[in-house]
């Protein structure tokens, strides 16, 4: 029996890695907000956590075989995955993702995944090597077809000496947010209490999103590119979706999963980007989040440039890309209502911000501090200052998906506001 209607159950599937001690944090922030936790470890997930520490905190029993007899008496792995409002998988390993991709039911992890109607979330966490693997990003691709929302692993420093990428569990507050959402877009969670859910403050709107960086080509094999992981303007399309609008993400090059919900269109280049975006207009909002590259090599090869006696050393020659902001800003009938840039600064970065955003025509420009020492290009966290016409917001620092949250709430308070002004 459930103490109250508010009461959330979930069931926590703990694979093997060496970050499913993070997952005892988790159990405590979720039983903090009354969220009930049922944890099931795989095999590889028993090396990595005691059933003594999960059992405390989670204060329920702790499961780990399918042919456990008595826990199959007490309850049953089907009853297991239906009594859950959300499955959470986290740490999701290669091999686990690659089993429930495969539809695998042999244990009493991928037994209780086969069995659930129930929303699934997967937190991937394994080397970056292994995640950039061409089987992996089948399976995550999978998942995600078959309406798994998968996220985005964190970029950092691995457990092995000297390995570093993009492979490590999502921090804590970043998957309590995800799991708090996913159980209020379940149902009867505290968005719907607010009466906000079911269809979502940009219900009946359409977001487009540019994000990551772009390549621009030298010649077949090698490109110009930057530091962009995509991160930020990922999961502002995912928070927009969250919020009930219908998001089209036009994605540079990036080593993350595309965000649950939204169309996506991967381009490589500017003006495939610019391209894109503009046969995804008309839309409410346009949220310029790309780190475009400026300028394109006017003199790529159609060949792989090589070392010639005479010529070692090729001499590039640039031109500028078109700036896909300012274009769709002063594009008339076009025009989405609502424009938002990004400014990615190393200094003085709301002088510069507050220029760009009379330079582009933008209403809103989300200036970030990109030095190396923020640690903001790939990192999970960011410090921005909203500037518009209305003058200067900073924001203190938060998570990017937090960042991503706060700004799709103050688009809808924009447009509401909007509205009742049109209405009197
Ligand atoms: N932008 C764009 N197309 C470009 C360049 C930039 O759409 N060719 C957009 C970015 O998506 C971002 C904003 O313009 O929303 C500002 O990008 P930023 O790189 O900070 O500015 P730049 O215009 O490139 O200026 P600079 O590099 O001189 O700082």
């Amino acid at each position: 029996m459930r103490n109250s209607v508010t009461e959330k159950r979930i069931v926590l599937i703990i694979g093997g890695g060496i970050a499913a001690y993070k997952c005892l944090d988790l159990i405590r922030r979720l039983k903090e907000r009354q969220i009930r936790v049922r944890a099931v470890r795989t095999r590889a997930g028993q090396q990595f956590v005691t059933p003594l520490s999960v059992g405390a905190l989670s204060n329920e029993p702790v499961f780990t075989d399918l042919f456990d007899l008595d826990a199959e008496r007490e309850i049953g792995h089907i009853r297991l995955s239906r009594e859950a409002d959300l499955i959470v998988v986290a740490p999701a390993t290669a091999d686990l993702i690659a089993k429930m991709a495969g539809g695998h039911a042999d244990d009493l992890a991928s037994t209780v995944l086969m069995a659930t109607d129930k929303p699934v979330l997967v937190a991937p966490a394994m080397n970056p090597r292994m995640w950039l693997h061409p089987a992996t990003r089948r399976n995550v691709a999978e998942l995600t077809a078959d309406g798994i929302r998968v996220l985005a692993p964190a970029a950092g420093e691995m457990a092995e000496r000297g390995e570093a990428g993009v492979g490590r569990l999502p921090e804590v507050p970043e998957l309590v947010a995800t799991i708090e959402d996913m159980l209020a877009r379940a149902g009867g969670g505290k968005l719907q209490a607010a009466g906000e859910a079911g269809k979502g403050r940009l219900a009946g709107l359409h977001v487009l999103v540019t994000s990551g960086p772009t390549h621009e080509p030298i010649d077949p094999v090698r490109y110009i590119a930057n530091r962009s992981s995509g991160k930020q303007g990922h999961a502002v399309a995912a928070a927009a979706a969250r919020a009930g609008a219908r998001v089209t993400l036009v994605s540079g090059p990036v080593a993350i999963a595309d965000p649950a919900g939204v169309d996506v269109v991967h381009v490589e280049t500017a003006a495939q980007m610019l391209d894109a975006v503009r046969n995804a207009l008309p839309a409410d909002v346009g949220i310029f989040a790309a780190a475009v590259a400026d300028w394109r090599v006017a003199n790529a090869g159609r060949e792989k440039i090589k070392k010639t006696a005479a010529a070692r050393t090729p001499s590039l020659s640039l031109v500028e890309n078109p700036d896909i902001l300012k274009t769709i800003a002063a594009s008339g009938a076009h025009r989405p209502g609502l424009v938002i840039g990004f400014a990615a600064e190393t200094e003085r970065v709301t002088d510069y911000a507050a220029k760009k955003l009379k330079a582009k025509g933008a209403d809103w420009i989300v200036a970030n501090d990109v030095s190396p020492e923020s640690g903001v290009m790939g990192g999970d966290r960011n410090s921005v200052h909203l500037v518009s016409a209305d003058g200067i917001e900073s924001w203190p620092e938060l998570s990017k998906t937090e960042v991503a949250t706060r700004l799709i709430e103050r688009i809808a308070d924009k447009l509401a506001a909007g509205r009742s002004e049109a209405a009197q």
